[in-house]
């Protein structure tokens, strides 16, 4: 009673959801990858520079592309999920920021003006909102397989020629296959994760 969320869906989005590594053939739609976009975009990012950018390979001939950038590891899976995600940080972010911010639209000119200061806080954004996909996917009845094991150069050379956006995970989506799931691993104990001072 302690959470306001039902317990059905903390199960859906928490305890019964696994990163799975085999999906069915069932397709994934434009429709609930926009649903899935319409929950996650309130994540929370710092001045709302909301960085993060996805990039869905859908056809055969964008997934050779992927495919050959990707661990080889990673490749059976990606090559026969219905969908894969490429997430993004977009490290001009801040050129929408008078949009996105505004009350502070010189904040593009000021504190944003340095590409480091973009990268650091664009790369920690984007990964935050990167979460939140995820969890989103699962809120559409989906199962999630993210992956970091994969070239990011060559997927940045790719697909992001101009340099302007640098790949962070590479998200396979669709219904989970046959023994889709592997065996839950432990998780730290509240006691270990948490301190209160
Ligand atoms: C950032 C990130 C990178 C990951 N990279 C890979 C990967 O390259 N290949 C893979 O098979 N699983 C990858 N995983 C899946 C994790 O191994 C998995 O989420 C973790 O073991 C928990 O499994 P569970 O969700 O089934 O409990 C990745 C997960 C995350 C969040």
């Amino acid at each position: 009673m302690t959470l306001a969320l039902d317990r059905t869906a903390q199960d859906l989005l928490f305890r019964e959801a696994h990163t799975a590594h085999t999906f069915s053939d069932e397709p994934v739609s434009d429709e609930q990858i926009q649903a899935v976009y319409e929950l996650v975009k309130y994540a929370p990012t710092a001045f709302n520079q909301s960085p993060l950018r996805i990039t869905l390979v859908r056809s055969a001939e964008a997934r050779d592309r992927l495919l050959k950038h990707m661990a080889q590891g990673n490749r059976p899976k990606t090559s026969t999920a219905p969908l894969t995600a490429i997430l993004s940080v977009d490290l001009e972010f801040h050129e929408r920021l008078p949009e996105l911010l505004p009350h502070a639209p010189d904040l593009k000119d000021t504190f944003f003006s340095e590409a480091e200061v973009r990268e650091t806080s664009g790369t920690f954004n984007a990964s935050l909102q990167a979460g939140y996909f995820i969890v989103g996917v699962r809120a559409a009845g989906l199962a999630a397989g993210p992956m970091s094991g994969f070239d990011r150069h060559g997927v940045d050379k790719e697909f992001f020629g101009d340099g302007t956006q640098k790949s962070l995970l590479v998200i396979n989506i669709g219904k989970p296959g046959e023994e889709a799931y592997r065996p839950r691993q432990p998780r730290l104990t509240y006691e270990d994760a948490v301190t209160t001072l």
